[in-house]
């Protein structure tokens, strides 16, 4: 390994101002690392941006991020890369595997292959100069090793990267343990949420499923509006936990048939507001909150709780009331049968501006809907339905 970033032959001056400058790269870098490590952003871009980031700040041809094999049947698979990674691809399980090994050998968790002869001096097949690789979690198993491949301009890895790798590979082993933390947690309250929306639709053997493909043809509406993702999982929230609020209202009530009395339709009525203020309580459900409320607005304004009109309603009101109109269409119910889809689509276009926002409807109407058959069909088959009481996507 070279004396930390000190070009042979150079003026201690310009040693000093090329070290100064090596520092300030690297601080600058784990700045913007620490920002990108925040539970808001997209997990997905996390190792495509690292790679490309590293690969500037350590300024080498390549750079890889390997994991765990989950898919393929060898050591390791690639999950990201900077540069041409097609050479190296023969080889990702002989670089795992040296890297770990190294790592245990040494306990530094990491590995530099440097050019001159030395105990961490490997033999790699043509083309690759030096590598310096660090494993992400326990170098005995880790959860994935970052590698960087042939320094440019001919130099070796020096104490600079190996320091500044090693910084990167500790702060994201944190980050990835926070990130699993947090999907947990995420997936435990959806659970426990999810169990309480299907003990509301068990009460009536009519809507068994119901809440589950509200969710479905929300999130494919959403889908076709081009929204971002955590806009996307919004609106899937919404669908799923639109009808909460009937856990307020009595079973005699939800589940009777025919036409109800005028107390029982205003019982019904409340069930928006009683949704809201159960979810208003869990810092996590904010953003779906506004559409549970408005979930039964109308479009001209003669819906309830609030009487909204227009874009008044908020975009994931407005999206599941749709594709809450739309289930009830085309599912049995105590008082009728299920509309074949042809004929509850041509009830859409009818309310389009009144009932549904006309744009919303619209994506309805003129989408493909082979996708979003297939994953109703998969709801009701799942659900335990009673026979003929649900009847979705028959044609
Ligand atoms: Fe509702």
């Amino acid at each position: 390994m070279n004396t930390p970033g000190r070009p042979k032959n150079s003026h201690p001056l310009d040693a000093m101002c090329h070290a100064l400058d090596q520092s300030y790269e690297e601080l600058s870098f784990l700045h913007r690392l620490n920002d990108k490590m925040t539970l808001r952003h997209n997990k997905n871009d996390f190792f495509p941006w690292l790679c490309r980031e590293l690969a500037g700040v350590l300024q080498v041809e390549i750079v890889l991020a390997l994991r765990s094999a989950l898919k393929s049947k060898g050591l390791a698979e690639l999950i990201a890369s900077e540069g041409s990674a097609q050479p190296l691809q023969g080889i990702i399980d002989l670089i795992w595997s040296r890297t770990v090994k190294e790592s245990q050998r040494t306990g530094i968790c990491l590995l530099i292959d440097a050019i001159k002869p030395g105990p961490a001096r490997f033999v790699w097949p043509g083309g690759l100069r030096n590598i310096l690789a660090a494993p992400i979690g326990p170098c005995q198993q880790p959860s994935a090793i970052l590698v960087a491949v042939n320094k440019r301009s001919c130099n070796e890895f020096d104490a600079f990267d190996a320091r500044l790798l090693q910084s990167v590979t500790a702060d994201a082993a944190v980050y990835l343990e926070n990130l699993n933390l947090y999907r947990d947690m995420h997936e435990l309250l959806l659970g426990s949420l999810g169990a309480l929306t299907r003990s509301i639709d068990a009460k009536d053997p009519y809507t068994h499923g119901h809440s589950e493909r509200v969710a479905i043809i929300a999130r494919w509406l959403a889908q076709k509006m081009n929204l971002n993702s955590e806009e996307i999982e919004t609106i899937y929230l919404t669908g799923l936990l639109h009808d909460i609020g009937k856990i307020g209202v009595r079973e005699a009530v939800l589940g009777k048939p025919g036409r109800l009395e005028h107390h029982e339709f205003d019982e019904i009525r409340r069930h928006p507001r009683i949704g809201a203020d159960i979810l208003g309580g869990i810092k996590q459900m904010a953003a779906v909150t506004p559409g549970v409320l408005s979930h039964h607005e109308r479009f001209d304004g003669s819906g309830y709780p609030q009487g909204l009109s227009g874009r008044n309603i908020p975009l994931t009101g407005r999206t599941v009331q749709l594709a809450d109109s739309f289930d009830a269409m085309i599912s049995n119910r105590t008082y009728r049968c299920a509309l074949p889809p042809d004929a509850a689509l041509c009830e859409i276009r009818r309310f389009a501006g009144t009932q549904f926002d006309p744009d919303i409807a619209d994506l309805l109407l003129t989408c493909d809907m082979n996708s979003l058959k297939d994953e109703l069909r998969c709801v009701t088959q799942r659900v335990n339905v009673t026979p003929g009481t649900a009847v979705i996507m028959q044609n």
